[in-house]
């Protein structure tokens, strides 16, 4: 087998090697079918009269026609003769010029190239050349040599991290911190159309901003946050381009109010969160939509419920990361929170996770049932049998209009104070006068397991009603054979008839 291969290889080789050298040259000959990086070509006479292309000056598209090129950079005359071509990297440009009664053409990008010196003069690119459609167009990226002294010309960009295709490259580069004032050569890399364009002060550059330009380019290849599709109200702050940068702008769509995504938190939210309805929930944009900063954060040991900007969120213990639309967040709610908490700051109820063990606090509760709004929220929620001091939970409280007096006693371990005359209260039940307590203690994870246990019971079903059909058609199966067997069953071998004497139907 492998002789057979190596035969066809080598057969395969000597065809190619075959066609190639016998090579006859016309006036129609280009460089684009020569594997070679460089090769003779032996050009006949008459090829300045012919129409064949050329587009260049020095350095030729490879597609150009050879011999009229070769006449064109003064290396032939009409005459023809022998020259050597050189196979040359793709050029962001092509001059078009007369020389020699040649009229070559311009171009823009183009992929392959040659000439007949092995060194090319590389296109300059000066302070002011922009990222030019036709260049643009092909390549997904391409090198340039900035010349020095960009940073004082006058030449604009627009954009930041990613920037519009005609910004100038040379003075993005300084922009991006890529080049200094100096120059030098730097990777562009082409990028879609963005929705907008950042304007910002960098590396004393100024950019500016601007809407929808329909291509761009940066200098690394996956600019995060910007490669990704558009934000959904789908995407929570697990997504990956949150993962990457520590904060970032993110443009949320309209009508996130409505979709379903859950979100714990309130000012700081778990990252598996809904970014775009918690930006709602935050207050930092309508249902409108619109751009918001996002912050990650680290993960809080508690994290608040409350209704806000008709969007309701859910109360958690801790989880590992979370995300905020500032970079300043309050603290989480903890055993000495009380209900003048600025996290709660004119809510009139709202939830959160108690750790366990509050009841050992130093902080004073005043009341019974109603609790004065100074009084620490995870003591008094012991006090009135909301939770086991052992456990902790979430607790539910609700904002309370001030009491005359409020009672002190011992409940469930935990002393209250009594006090005077209080402007607000809280209670755990929604009317203050409600003494129904019921002894619950909420289980940590209340939310977050919903999705999977509904799945799980799902599948359980699934299970069951697969066992069901199993047993029924089972059942079948052996009802028909008794039909067909007579009562022949294998515990009743005796009276057995032998299945052989049942005629066979084809
Ligand atoms: C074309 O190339 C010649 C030789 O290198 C040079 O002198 C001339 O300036 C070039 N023309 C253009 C338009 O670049
Ligand atoms: C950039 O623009 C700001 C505001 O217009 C200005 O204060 C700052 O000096 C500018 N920086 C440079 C480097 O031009
Ligand atoms: C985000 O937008 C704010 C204004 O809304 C701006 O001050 C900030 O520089 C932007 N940040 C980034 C990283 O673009
Ligand atoms: C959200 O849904 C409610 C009820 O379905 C509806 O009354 C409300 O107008 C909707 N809000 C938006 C912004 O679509
Ligand atoms: C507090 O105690 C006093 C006297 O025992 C009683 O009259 C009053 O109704 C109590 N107030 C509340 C709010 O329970
Ligand atoms: C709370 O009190 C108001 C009036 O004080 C009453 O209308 C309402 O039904 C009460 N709610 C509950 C849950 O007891």
């Amino acid at each position: 087998m492998l002789i057979l291969k190596s035969f066809f290889a080598l057969l395969f080789l000597g065809l190619c090697k075959a066609l190639k050298f016998p090579m006859t040259y016309t006036c129609a000959t280009n460089a684009r079918q020569q594997y070679d990086m460089f090769f003779p070509v032996q050009c006949p006479k008459g090829c300045a009269s012919r129409t064949y292309g050329v587009w260049g000056n020095g350095t030729y598209t490879h597609d150009s026609s050879i011999c009229r090129a070769a006449i064109h950079d003064g290396r032939l005359t009409d005459e023809g003769g022998e020259v050597i071509v050189y196979k040359q990297p793709g050029q962001t440009s092509y001059v078009g010029t007369e020389r020699n009664s040649i009229k070559s053409s311009s171009y823009g990008y183009w992929r392959g190239s040659f000439s007949f010196t092995p060194k090319i003069p590389v296109t300059p690119i000066t302070c002011e050349t922009p990222v030019l459609d036709k260049r643009f167009a092909l390549p997904t990226d391409f090198q340039v040599t900035c010349p020095p002294g960009c940073l004082k010309s006058s030449a604009k960009i627009w954009g930041s991290v990613i920037y519009t295709y005609h910004s100038s490259l040379c003075k993005a580069a300084i922009h991006d911190g890529r080049l200094t004032n100096a120059g030098g050569e730097v990777t562009i890399f082409t990028q879609p159309g963005q929705p907008s364009y950042q304007a910002e002060e960098r590396n004393s550059v100024n950019s500016s901003s601007m809407d929808y330009s329909h291509s761009s380019f940066s200098f690394t290849p996956n600019v995060p946050g910007v490669n990704d599709p558009p934000v959904s109200c789908h995407i929570t702050g697990r997504d990956t381009r949150f993962t990457v940068q520590a904060s970032f702008n993110l443009t949320c769509p309209s009508g996130c109010a409505n979709f379903t995504g859950n979100i714990w938190g309130s000012g700081i939210y778990t990252h598996d969160s809904a970014v775009c309805r918690a930006a709602i929930h935050d207050g930092r944009v309508t249902d409108d939509g619109g751009t918001v900063t996002f912050y990650r954060q680290l993960g809080q040991p508690s994290y608040i419920g409350l209704k806000k900007n008709s969007i309701t969120s859910n109360p958690y213990a801790f989880w590992r990361t979370s995300f905020s639309f500032t970079a300043e967040v309050p603290d989480p709610p903890d055993c000495t929170t009380t209900a003048e908490d600025p996290n709660f700051f004119s809510q009139p109820s709202f939830k959160f996770f108690c750790p366990p063990s509050c009841a050992d606090s130093a902080s004073n509760i005043w009341g019974t049932v109603a609790y004065t709004s100074k009084s620490a929220i995870c003591k008094a929620a012991i006090h009135d049998g909301r939770i086991l001091n052992a456990d902790g939970g979430i607790v539910t409280v609700y904002i309370q209009p001030g009491q005359q007096t409020y009672n002190g006693t011992e409940r469930n371990s935990v002393k209250s104070l009594s006090f005077g005359y209080w402007l607000t209260a809280f209670s755990f039940t929604l009317n203050e006068t409600d003494d129904g307590r019921h002894d619950y203690v909420t289980t940590i994870s209340p939310d977050h397991g919903k999705g999977q246990s509904k799945e799980l019971i799902l599948l359980i079903l699934i299970i069951l009603l697969g066992l069901v059909i199993l047993l029924v058609a089972y059942g079948l199966w052996r009802w028909h054979k008794n039909r067909r067997y007579g009562n022949y069953s294998s515990d009743d071998a005796t009276s057995a008839i032998i299945p052989e004497a049942v005629p066979v139907e084809f």
